[in-house]
């Protein structure tokens, strides 16, 4: 247990009780819905193997940078990720004003969460139709027996149009999620990592060798690693920092949060590389599981988010053990995302419970409260442009559960990293820094560069050209390209 004291200044405060707890409940907030459902998902939606490849290339050059950015502005302020920012930014001499980066980021973590449960619901039905296949079919033959690939695949639109359902569902995740955030961090968050991350693990890694038996592979690595410069447009370049930044958990104090909660002696360069490394090694595995079978299913690369629920029950159907294994898939892609709403939970929790000097558990439940309002107006507006807004060029068509997407990760979470990256390369003071990012030498001065110029450009580019694509090509066309 690390004992500092909490922001009154006399009890101690809240803390992992050892590295490897922090490691794991941050590769457990990183490793979610936003590896095996919605990374499938925007790369098949952005035509494959550029958008991959953009994308590893924002977790390395700005993930990788940001995600040390964040971990250690809430080392050093051993608070709420606004508290945090302001701390940092009093000590180094500077405007405690730059604590906004941190007020929206506690913001979008509660709107990221209010979808998230959403989604955490779907899942939960899919774990009830397998149990209850599993249960009729038994563990002979594959799931689903001899019912027809569409019947399966409308399995999920059957649930868009039932928004009541969706409520429900959501709400039974939110609940579970409340539960685990309101016992605390050691008790409760660190409870939930320490025992589904290993878990996650092994389930991932014993279906991943089954699938992989399975065929089709060599189409997959063909279509997610096949560059094609011309296909790496202004909205796709976006769409993988954006995609970089929720798998990762950044640019809404997602990280900033868990932060505070880390031990003095813990190294906090080698710490952030195993969790991006983790997380993305996790995307393009589950990416290598759901290709093959889209490919081999003749399904659409495109199909957005019903591609992970409706790709793979349908090999669910002809594997053997079929019915067990979907069930154990889904039990694993629970695992996963709930690791990762608890950490969405405690963000706007954290801030709260500090602001309004409130208990922890009362704390919780009204930010789950409030989420779950949100969340049930995404479920049950399914499919319903929202007006005023569907109108605008990034929120084309969309209803508010992609409003919600899409402002987060294509708007909130850029301009999050952008002035995270700004406060820690200019604000915050190199001696602070330098004692706290557990670098040394040429890889500093890399990781220093990177901060200070290369994000905060990047991604104010990589953010105009997503949002103004006309405009853009235009500049570009002017330099000649
Ligand atoms: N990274 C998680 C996933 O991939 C989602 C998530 C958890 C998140 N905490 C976050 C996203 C904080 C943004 C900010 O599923």
């Amino acid at each position: 247990m690390v004992v500092t004291t909490g922001s009154d200044g006399i009890t101690p405060r809240e803390g992992w009780s050892s590295r490897s707890a922090f490691i794991l409940a941050a590769v457990g907030s990183a490793v979610g819905l936003g590896n095996m459902w919605r990374f499938p998902a925007e790369a098949g939606e952005n035509g494959g193997g550029a958008f991959v490849l953009f994308y590893i290339l924002c977790v390395l050059l700005i993930g990788l940078p940001v995600l040390l950015s964040e971990v250690l502005i809430g080392r050093h302020g051993q608070s709420n990720a606004p508290e945090s920012v302001r701390r940092v930014a009093a000590e180094s001499g500077k405007s405690g004003r730059w604590a906004i980066l941190a007020d929206f980021g506690v913001l979008g973590a509660f709107l990221v969460l209010s979808f998230y449960c959403v989604v955490g619901g779907w899942v939960l039905y899919y774990i009830g139709i397998f149990a209850g296949d599993l249960v009729t079919t038994g563990l002979s033959g594959g799931a689903f027996q001899g019912r027809p690939p569409e019947e399966i695949e409308n399995l999920l639109p059957a649930l868009f149009d039932n928004g009541a359902l969706m409520v429900v569902l959501h709400i039974v995740f939110l609940a579970i999620t409340l539960f685990f955030v309101a016992r605390g961090i050691s008790s409760g968050i660190e409870w939930v990592a320490t025992w589904l991350m290993p878990t996650f693990f092994l389930l991932f890694l014993a279906i991943t060798i089954y699938g992989a038996t399975t065929g089709g592979f060599g189409e997959a690595m063909a279509y997610l690693f096949t560059f094609d410069f011309s296909r790496l447009t202004g909205p796709v370049m976006l769409a993988a920092v954006g995609q970089a930044f929720f798998s990762l958990s950044l640019g809404v104090a997602g990280m900033m949060t868990y932060g505070a909660y880390v031990g003095r002696d813990v190294n906090l360069a080698s710490t952030s590389g195993i969790i991006a490394g983790a997380d993305t090694a996790v995307a393009l595995i589950a990416g290598l599981c759901i290709f093959p079978i889209v490919f081999a299913a003749g399904l659409e690369a495109s199909a957005g988010p019903g591609l992970m629920f409706q790709s793979l029950p349908i090999a669910f159907r002809d594997m053997p053990f079929g019915s067990l294994i979907g069930l154990l898939f889904f039990v694993m892609v629970f695992f996963a995302a709930l690791t990762s709403s608890v950490s969405l939970l405690e963000a706007p929790t954290a801030w709260f419970k500090d602001r309004a000097g409130l208990p922890r558990a009362v704390a919780t439940t009204i930010v789950a409260g409030s989420a779950l309002v949100l969340g049930a107006l995404a479920a049950w507006f399914w499919g319903t442009p929202v007006a005023g807004i569907a109108e605008l060029g990034l929120f084309e068509g969309q209803d508010l559960f992609n409003v919600l997407d899409t402002l987060t990760s294509k708007v909130l979470m850029p301009v999050g990293a952008i002035l995270t990256s700004l406060f820690v390369g200019w604000v915050a003071s190199r001696r602070l820094i330098d004692s706290e990012n557990g670098l040394s030498g040429g890889l500093h001065h890399f990781w220093l560069f990177l901060v200070r110029w290369f994000c905060p450009l990047m991604l104010a580019i990589i953010l105009l050209g997503g949002i103004f694509p006309e405009a853009t090509e235009a500049v570009f066309a002017i330099f000649g390209g």
